[in-house]
């Protein structure tokens, strides 16, 4: 052995190690925990290391999960909750004892490398935590820096609808009444701090309001023959999640952000939904994600139109089907496995499990859209004794909700609770389904194209 061998060993350490220090490209996932029925911090620890994810984001500080992460290769990324935004924004001394009770105790131990603050602030109504995010984002980073966290990126995700304008691509413009105020100085932190600006992109959302302008295969990356010019730039695109990556790019562009790294911090698509629901299945939630694995696993990186050849780090969403998410049946449905562990269907976040490996998937049954009536009606699992709090509150929203089951009502026999309730939830929903009014309530009901109707007693419904 000479010193030419020895110095081209250092030499292919030295530069393995440092494309390790590059961004990975290998997927990551949203571990939430908005169900009564989840596997505890460490088992989901095992399941997700089975998923061969990356990286794992939490949507808050959960001690028990830290510690279940600690040792493990996963890289974590953890949320200062919305509520202590408007504190803290005006506090550092409640920034560092936040990052003094949460994050220090696990730091490095579990390999916290991204920490979030708020869930996508901009998406409620406008209120001064919008205002107040941007400071929070800089107290969080000053305390992280003096507690030599040096490792942590700050930022904070953000959902689509930052854009008030998306199609085509290079028209991709920041809502006005965050432009100047919010986006701004949030790019200017992210870029100064060489951080990411984390997006939550669901072309899911984006096809099924849609649904017959924009191609299935086009939003799941399926499609071999779409194309979508950009008459801006001459960008051709090939599915929708590009479509919506670049928007985001000439939005930061136009405000004069060009070089900040996007990171995904949630995309997915529903497995299951409401009856009113379309394209929300299994083998279209498949479909996508293997197709996003496969897109951002691919070596070298392709990147989008815009950024070709940048990695774009991505977490999918979700790691469980959450019984306990209010809104549609949909968000209940966004995990990778049931609540019990088992996968919903074969994926590997690696991207190294061909897909002739995969068990065929169950066809796709509602790609085309729903039309008809619908009803919103007790649901099996539902606990009895939440019913009437329930009924009362869809009751007092209109006039003459629940007037049929009033006694001499023609709907008030039979006198039974759940036949009075499912008039009631079926009421309500088809006086407001057009206002914003879902058929949830925490959970007791679901949509149904059965009419419940019989005799002279006529359920309203939902016209689709
Ligand atoms: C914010 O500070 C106020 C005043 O100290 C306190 O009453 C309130 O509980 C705090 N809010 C939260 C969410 O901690
Ligand atoms: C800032 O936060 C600290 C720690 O929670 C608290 O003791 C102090 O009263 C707060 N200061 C102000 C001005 O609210
Ligand atoms: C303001 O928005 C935040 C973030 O979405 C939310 O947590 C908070 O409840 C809102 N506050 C008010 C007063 O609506
Ligand atoms: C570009 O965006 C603006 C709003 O920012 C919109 O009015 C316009 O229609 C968009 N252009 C195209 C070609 O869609
Ligand atoms: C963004 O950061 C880069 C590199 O640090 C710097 O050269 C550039 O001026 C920054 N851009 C803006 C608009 O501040
Ligand atoms: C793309 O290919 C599919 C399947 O071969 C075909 O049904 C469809 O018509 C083609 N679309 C276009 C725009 O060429
Ligand atoms: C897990 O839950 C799913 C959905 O409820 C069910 O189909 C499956 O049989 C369960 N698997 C096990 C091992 O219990
Ligand atoms: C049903 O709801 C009641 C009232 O909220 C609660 O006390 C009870 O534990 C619930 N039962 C079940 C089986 O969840
Ligand atoms: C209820 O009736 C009153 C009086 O007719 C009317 O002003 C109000 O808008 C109605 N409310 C709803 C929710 O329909």
């Amino acid at each position: 052995m000479g010193c030419l061998s020895t110095l081209l060993l250092l030499f292919t350490l030295a530069s393995s190690s440092f494309s390790s220090a590059e961004i990975s490209s290998q997927l990551g996932i949203c571990y939430g925990q908005l169900g009564n029925n989840l596997p505890i911090p460490k088992n989901s620890v095992d399941l997700i290391k089975g998923l061969k994810a990356k990286r794992v984001k939490i949507y808050d500080t959960n001690p028990q999960i830290l510690d279940a992460l600690k040792g493990t290769n996963l890289q974590v990324s953890v949320m200062v909750p919305n509520e202590l935004i408007n504190n803290i924004s005006t506090n550092q001394t409640l920034a560092d004892q936040w990052v003094k009770n949460n994050i220090v105790p696990f730091y490095p131990h579990t390999m916290i490398r991204y920490l979030l603050v708020g869930n996508e602030i901009l998406s409620s109504p406008p209120n001064t935590t919008w205002f107040n995010l941007v400071p929070t984002i800089r107290k969080i980073r000053f305390s992280v820096k003096k507690f030599g966290l040096g490792k942590i990126k700050v930022g904070t995700p953000l959902a689509i609808d930052m854009l008030e304008s998306s199609f085509p691509p290079s028209n991709g413009t920041f809502r006005s009444d965050i432009s100047e105020k919010v986006m701004k100085p949030l790019l200017h932190f992210l870029n100064r701090t060489k951080s990411f600006f984390f997006i939550d992109v669901y072309p899911y959302f984006a096809w099924a309001s849609q649904p017959t302008v924009i191609n299935l295969d086009y939003a799941l990356l399926n499609s071999k023959n779409i194309t979508v010019s950009d008459p801006g730039t001459g960008l051709v695109y090939t599915n929708l999640l590009d479509q919506m990556i670049d928007a985001v790019y000439y939005a930061m562009k136009r405000v004069g952000y060009p070089d900040v790294r996007l990171f995904i911090a949630e995309t997915g698509w529903p497995n299951a939904g409401g009856v009113d629901q379309i394209g929300a299945n299994i083998y279209n939630a498949a479909t996508y994600n293997r197709n996003v694995i496969k897109k951002f696993t691919v070596k070298p990186p392709i990147g989008t139109p815009a950024k070709p050849g940048v990695v774009v780090p991505t977490l999918l969403f979700a790691l469980y089907n959450e019984n306990q998410k209010p809104g549609p049946g949909t968000e209940r449905h966004f995990g990778l496995l049931y609540p019990n562990g088992t996968n919903i269907y074969g994926i590997d976040l690696s991207g190294k499990t061909p897909e002739s490996e995969y068990k065929a998937l169950p066809r796709a049954r509602n790609n085309e859209p729903y039309t008809g009536k619908i009803w919103c009606v007790v649901s099996r699992s539902a606990n009895a004794s939440e019913l009437g709090g329930a009924m009362s509150y869809a009751c007092g929203q209109g006039n003459r909700t629940c007037d049929e089951i009033q006694p001499g009502g023609k709907c008030y026999n039979p006198n039974s609770l759940v036949s009075h309730a499912n008039y009631a939830f079926s009421s309500y929903w088809s006086q407001f389904k057009s206002s914003g009014g879902t058929c949830y309530f925490n959970g007791l009901t679901i949509p149904t194209k059965k009419d419940p109707s019989y005799g002279s007693c006529k359920f309203p419904s939902v016209t689709l």
